[in-house]
């Protein structure tokens, strides 16, 4: 396995390479027709039950417009929390070997809340807003490093599913398209990044923690993943959109087969390091 040391230079090199400048590269309409894709419809939240079969195309492509506005929402929010814990890790003792990695993380993610904020600002009038808060507790030693990278892989790994899936979908808008593009392009150095720190944090923390501190650290990263696939069904999108009832057709989305099974589906990939590491066990989640 690479050390994370070799990992770090190596990402460090790729990310000077192929350094993207967002401000220049990305096209900006005055105003974009609404009439138009910019979410692929199999990922929109509504795809696969009966009500998005009860939709006329022009109202999927309206919810499609809002959807997306939802969805870099939820990426700007993620990003926020990121580089509030990227920067308060630089330059500390234990994360000096990854630091000089942490300056372009930090510097790409920037670039990302640019474009998901612009394209919010810009064609909805508007950011959606977070509705999670975080709960302060005691933690075991190592415990708070190692959910809060591995809250980041797994949130990175869910969006990415949907970035790669519209980085090549024609049907899309092509600004909508492109962003999706840029973002998958850098988030697969974050995502190896990622992953790698978490596996390396688990093997040097584990041993330590108690079997009832591994099922919490497990619980709470389920917990997390839920939450976040649950933000991608928001009802004031679905106002926006024109879709009335709002609150009643979220939960009944999400206690829909279909919906469920996707979640499932979607949490197996997010957290296949968790399982290669030990932390989950396929066994004990049936
Ligand atoms: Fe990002
Ligand atoms: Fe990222």
């Amino acid at each position: 396995m690479t050390s994370l040391t070799d990992l770090t230079a190596r990402l460090c090199r790729v990310s000077r390479a192929h350094f993207i400048d967002p401000f220049s590269r990305l096209r900006w309409p005055d105003s974009l027709e609404r009439a138009q894709w910019f979410m692929t419809p199999e990922l929109i939240s509504l795809h696969g039950t009966g009500h998005y079969d009860a939709l006329g195309e022009r109202q999927r492509q309206q919810l499609s417009f809002f959807e997306l506005v939802n969805f870099f929402s939820i990426n700007i929010h993620g990003e926020r929390m990121l580089i509030e814990g990227l920067a308060k890790r630089l330059y500390r003792k234990h994360t000096e070997i990854v630091s000089p990695y942490l300056h372009h993380f930090l510097d790409e993610e920037n670039k990302h809340m640019f474009y998901f904020g612009r394209f919010c600002n810009q064609y909805a009038g508007k950011v959606y807003a977070e509705k999670r808060f975080a709960v302060n507790r005691e933690y075991a030693a190592g415990e708070e490093e190692f959910l809060f990278f591995a809250r980041i892989m797994l949130f990175e790994e869910l969006v990415d599913i949907y970035n790669r899936r519209m980085a090549k979908d024609q049907r899309l808008v092509p600004l909508a398209r492109e962003i999706n593009w840029l973002h998958h392009f850098e988030e697969a150095r974050h995502l190896a990044f990622g992953r790698r720190i978490v596996e390396e944090l688990f093997e040097t923390h584990a041993h330590a923690w108690h079997e009832q501190v591994r099922q919490r650290i497990a619980d709470e990263l389920l917990h997390y993943f839920d939450a976040t696939w649950k933000d991608l069904f928001n009802p004031d999108a679905y106002r926006d959109a024109g879709l009335s009832d709002v609150h009643a057709l979220r939960r009944e989305l999400l206690s829909d087969d279909a919906v469920i099974a996707k979640c499932t589906e979607y949490r197996e990939r997010c957290a296949r390091t968790l399982y290669k590491i030990g932390l989950l066990d396929r066994e004990k989640m049936q």
